[in-house]
């Protein structure tokens, strides 16, 4: 299916084919999702099978806001906290699953707990008041592919596959949500994204990385941070101060090295959010036949180039199987 304008006509339209089980792509401020009825186990198994998703894999929970939520999840005072600074916005909450909560158990992967955010694009806080439930979505890409940031991104990624994609234009944020678990005594970031660890330490103190966390327990407690995620077709050669002339240059501030045979900056003011906006984007557009490899320099490791560096080791952590998928 394709891309729509997003009207109010065409959000209602999205919001029944949401309530009858269907699957609708939709923007974020961080990525665009696919979404289905958190609490209806087809929809989700749609949205597994449509990405080609491992199912251990768990799927973040969408919500209009902190009173929703708590219908969900075992709510408490350090998701109160961090709900009313960061919500709506790009910060993703791991809690344990309220009893009797709706939430289909494919969506969390049968693990008793629930990651659920509040969003805050407009088009998607409209479909959420539309449909009336929790709406499940992972970003609307195939599985190991880079997270769409526009519509035509979904649109080529899952192809025929594609459900009705509401049109939202370009994602501002443009790296996925900040993932943090608030299950254990200290909050444990899992996936460093458009909320910053310090601005996450300023509310709540201190946090920890999840590299400090022995590997199988991050396995088990972030499945998704496995793998070889956000990749490209070519490889990825990261730090480059000086290029080759078969490179595609991703580059970043002002004084970026001749010679590639493309180059795409993601910011030439050296500004963290035009990069991580730009980031999945240019990724792909160097992602194209006469590139032999992509060369991406250095981007600095504070606020948004935590998520930043951390999609970027992804892409450049070549498993040996992500050429095929
Ligand atoms: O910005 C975003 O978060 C986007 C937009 C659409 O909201 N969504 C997104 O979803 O990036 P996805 O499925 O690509 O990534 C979800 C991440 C995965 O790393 C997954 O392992 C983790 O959240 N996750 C989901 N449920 C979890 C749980 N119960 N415990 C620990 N990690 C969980
Ligand atoms: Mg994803």
């Amino acid at each position: 299916m394709s891309v729509v304008e997003a009207t109010a006509q065409s959000i209602a339209d999205a919001a029944r084919t949401l309530r009858e089980g269907g699957l609708v792509a939709f923007p974020t401020e961080t990525v665009y999702g696919l979404g289905g009825d958190a609490t209806n186990a087809r929809a989700v198994a749609a949205i597994f099978e449509v990405k080609g998703r491992p199912q251990f894999n768990p799927l973040i929970s969408h919500v209009l806001d902190a009173a929703a939520a708590r219908a969900f999840v075992r709510w408490n005072d350090t998701a109160e906290k961090l709900a009313a600074t960061f919500w709506p916005g790009p910060l993703t909450l791991v809690l344990p699953r309220a009893e009797g909560s709706p939430i289909a158990l494919l969506a969390t992967a049968g693990l008793d707990t629930v990651a659920i955010r509040a969003p805050s694009h407009p088009i998607a806080q409209a479909l959420m008041r539309a449909t009336g439930r929790p709406i499940a979505a992972p970003s609307a890409n195939r599985s190991g592919e880079v997270s769409p940031t526009r519509p035509e991104h979904v649109a080529q990624s899952l192809g025929a596959r594609a459900p009705m994609i509401l049109d939202g234009g370009p994602c501002l944020v443009g790296v996925e949500s900040t993932v943090l678990d608030l299950t254990t005594a200290t909050p444990v970031l899992l996936r460093p994204g458009g909320a910053t660890r310090e601005a996450i330490e300023a509310v709540i103190g201190p946090i920890a990385l999840s590299d400090a966390i022995p590997n199988g327990d991050a396995a088990r407690k972030s499945p998704g941070q496995l793998h070889s995620h956000y990749a490209p077709s070519r490889p990825v050669r990261l730090e480059a101060t000086s290029v080759s002339p078969d490179e595609g240059l991703l580059a970043f501030g002002s004084t970026a090295p001749e010679g590639a045979m493309l180059t795409m900056n993601l910011s030439p003011s050296g500004n963290l959010g035009e990069a991580a906006a730009n980031l999945f984007a240019m990724m792909r557009a160097l992602d194209r036949p006469g590139i032999g490899r992509i060369a991406v320099m250095p981007i600095p490791h504070i606020g948004l180039g935590l998520a930043i560096n951390d999609r970027l080791r992804r892409a450049a952590a070549d498993d040996g199987s992500h050429r095929q998928r």
